[in-house]
Protein backbone atom coordinates (compact mmCIF):
# COMPACT_ATOMS: atom_id res chain seq x y z
CA UNK A 1 0.00 0.00 0.00
CA UNK A 2 1.50 3.32 -1.01
CA UNK A 3 2.07 6.23 1.34
CA UNK A 4 -0.26 8.96 1.02
CA UNK A 5 1.46 12.60 0.64
CA UNK A 6 0.33 14.91 3.76
CA UNK A 7 -0.86 18.32 2.86
CA UNK A 8 1.30 21.05 4.95
CA UNK A 9 0.13 24.04 6.37
CA UNK A 10 -0.66 27.11 4.81
CA UNK A 11 -1.79 24.94 1.64
CA UNK A 12 -5.31 26.41 1.53
CA UNK A 13 -6.54 22.69 0.44
CA UNK A 14 -6.44 21.91 4.13
CA UNK A 15 -9.25 25.09 4.78
CA UNK A 16 -12.03 22.04 2.93
CA UNK A 17 -14.76 21.37 5.09
CA UNK A 18 -15.12 17.52 4.72
CA UNK A 19 -18.54 15.76 3.50
CA UNK A 20 -20.41 13.58 5.06
CA UNK A 21 -19.57 9.58 4.07
CA UNK A 22 -22.31 8.11 2.18
CA UNK A 23 -21.11 4.41 2.12
CA UNK A 24 -18.96 2.60 3.93
CA UNK A 25 -17.48 -0.03 1.64
CA UNK A 26 -14.49 -1.31 0.23
CA UNK A 27 -12.97 1.76 -1.28
CA UNK A 28 -13.38 3.63 2.04
CA UNK A 29 -11.65 0.57 4.00
CA UNK A 30 -8.23 0.48 1.18
CA UNK A 31 -8.39 4.41 2.17
CA UNK A 32 -8.19 4.01 5.97
CA UNK A 33 -5.58 1.23 5.41
CA UNK A 34 -3.81 3.61 3.43
CA UNK A 35 -4.08 6.22 5.76
CA UNK A 36 -3.36 4.29 8.68
CA UNK A 37 0.10 3.38 7.06
CA UNK A 38 0.84 6.66 6.53
CA UNK A 39 -0.11 7.96 10.08
CA UNK A 40 2.59 4.96 11.62
CA UNK A 41 5.06 5.88 9.20
CA UNK A 42 5.12 9.23 9.89
CA UNK A 43 4.83 8.74 13.12
CA UNK A 44 1.58 10.51 14.32
CA UNK A 45 -1.12 9.63 16.57
CA UNK A 46 -4.00 10.92 14.58
CA UNK A 47 -4.94 11.87 10.53
CA UNK A 48 -7.69 13.08 9.34
CA UNK A 49 -8.78 12.48 5.64
CA UNK A 50 -8.63 16.42 4.69
CA UNK A 51 -4.38 16.07 5.80
CA UNK A 52 -4.16 13.47 2.61
CA UNK A 53 -6.22 15.71 0.31
CA UNK A 54 -9.70 13.30 0.32
CA UNK A 55 -12.32 15.49 1.85
CA UNK A 56 -14.58 13.19 3.81
CA UNK A 57 -15.71 12.95 7.31
CA UNK A 58 -12.80 10.18 8.03
CA UNK A 59 -10.53 10.39 11.14
CA UNK A 60 -8.28 7.93 12.35
CA UNK A 61 -6.15 7.85 15.66
CA UNK A 62 -4.00 5.63 17.53
CA UNK A 63 -2.82 7.27 21.30
CA UNK A 64 -1.84 4.20 22.55
CA UNK A 65 1.81 3.35 23.49
CA UNK A 66 2.03 0.04 21.92
CA UNK A 67 1.08 1.69 18.76
CA UNK A 68 -1.42 -1.36 17.57
CA UNK A 69 -4.75 0.40 18.70
CA UNK A 70 -6.32 1.78 15.66
CA UNK A 71 -9.35 3.96 16.19
CA UNK A 72 -11.33 4.81 12.89
CA UNK A 73 -14.04 7.61 13.08
CA UNK A 74 -16.29 8.06 10.74
CA UNK A 75 -19.04 10.84 10.23
CA UNK A 76 -17.89 11.95 13.92
CA UNK A 77 -19.95 13.67 16.26
CA UNK A 78 -19.59 15.49 19.25
CA UNK A 79 -22.49 15.21 21.52
CA UNK A 80 -21.12 16.10 24.70
CA UNK A 81 -17.99 18.62 26.05
CA UNK A 82 -16.96 18.96 29.58
CA UNK A 83 -14.49 20.76 31.22
CA UNK A 84 -11.47 22.03 29.82
CA UNK A 85 -7.21 21.22 29.58
CA UNK A 86 -4.96 22.54 28.01
CA UNK A 87 -2.37 20.79 26.02
CA UNK A 88 0.70 21.21 23.46
CA UNK A 89 0.07 20.11 20.56
CA UNK A 90 1.71 19.63 17.29
CA UNK A 91 0.53 18.28 13.85
CA UNK A 92 1.42 16.41 10.98
CA UNK A 93 0.23 19.18 8.67
CA UNK A 94 2.42 21.72 10.56
CA UNK A 95 5.51 19.69 11.28
CA UNK A 96 8.18 20.88 13.85
CA UNK A 97 5.51 23.44 15.58
CA UNK A 98 4.13 22.77 18.93
CA UNK A 99 2.07 25.05 21.25
CA UNK A 100 -0.95 25.00 23.62
CA UNK A 101 -4.37 25.04 22.68
CA UNK A 102 -6.82 24.45 25.37
CA UNK A 103 -10.12 22.28 24.29
CA UNK A 104 -12.61 19.99 26.49
CA UNK A 105 -11.42 17.85 28.97
CA UNK A 106 -14.46 15.03 28.50
CA UNK A 107 -16.19 14.59 25.28
CA UNK A 108 -19.01 11.98 24.05
CA UNK A 109 -18.71 11.21 20.29
CA UNK A 110 -21.00 9.51 17.93
CA UNK A 111 -19.79 7.96 14.73
CA UNK A 112 -19.85 5.37 12.38
CA UNK A 113 -16.42 2.80 12.83
CA UNK A 114 -14.57 0.76 9.81
CA UNK A 115 -17.76 -1.62 9.66
CA UNK A 116 -20.25 1.02 9.00
CA UNK A 117 -21.68 0.12 12.95
CA UNK A 118 -22.30 3.19 14.61
CA UNK A 119 -20.77 3.56 18.26
CA UNK A 120 -20.53 6.02 21.05
CA UNK A 121 -17.48 6.78 23.22
CA UNK A 122 -16.58 9.11 25.96
CA UNK A 123 -12.56 10.10 25.95
CA UNK A 124 -11.00 12.04 27.98
CA UNK A 125 -7.08 13.43 28.31
CA UNK A 126 -4.96 12.60 25.38
CA UNK A 127 -7.82 10.95 23.29
CA UNK A 128 -10.42 13.60 23.62
CA UNK A 129 -7.24 15.85 22.70
CA UNK A 130 -6.50 14.16 19.81
CA UNK A 131 -10.59 13.50 19.07
CA UNK A 132 -10.80 17.71 18.72
CA UNK A 133 -7.56 17.96 16.58
CA UNK A 134 -8.51 15.75 14.03
CA UNK A 135 -12.40 16.64 14.26
CA UNK A 136 -11.30 20.27 13.65
CA UNK A 137 -9.62 19.32 10.24
CA UNK A 138 -12.87 18.04 8.83
CA UNK A 139 -14.09 21.46 9.13
CA UNK A 140 -10.91 22.99 7.79
CA UNK A 141 -9.01 24.10 10.89
CA UNK A 142 -5.90 23.59 12.02
CA UNK A 143 -4.41 23.94 15.68
CA UNK A 144 -2.59 26.86 14.78
CA UNK A 145 -5.93 28.95 14.25
CA UNK A 146 -6.12 28.94 17.94
CA UNK A 147 -2.57 30.91 17.97
CA UNK A 148 -2.32 34.64 18.25
CA UNK A 149 -1.94 36.48 14.79
CA UNK A 150 1.70 36.79 15.88
CA UNK A 151 2.56 33.30 15.90
CA UNK A 152 0.34 32.29 13.19
CA UNK A 153 2.27 34.35 10.64
CA UNK A 154 5.11 33.57 11.87
CA UNK A 155 4.65 29.40 11.46
CA UNK A 156 3.21 30.28 7.86
CA UNK A 157 6.80 32.04 6.92
CA UNK A 158 8.65 29.20 8.68
CA UNK A 159 6.96 26.71 6.67
CA UNK A 160 6.94 28.52 3.13
CA UNK A 161 10.62 28.64 3.94
CA UNK A 162 11.05 25.12 4.46
CA UNK A 163 8.49 24.24 1.72
CA UNK A 164 10.37 26.35 -1.01
CA UNK A 165 13.54 24.53 0.66
CA UNK A 166 12.50 21.36 -1.20
NI1 LIG B 1 -3.46 17.81 12.73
Amino acid sequence: MPLLDILEYPDPRLLTVAQPVDVVDDDLRALIDDMAETMYAAPGVGLAATQVNVHVRLVIVDVSETRDQLQVFINPEILERDGEQSCEEGCLSVPGIYDTVTRAARIKVRALGRDGVPFEIEAEEMLAVCLQHEFDHLEGKVFVDYLSRLKQSRIRTRLEKRARRR
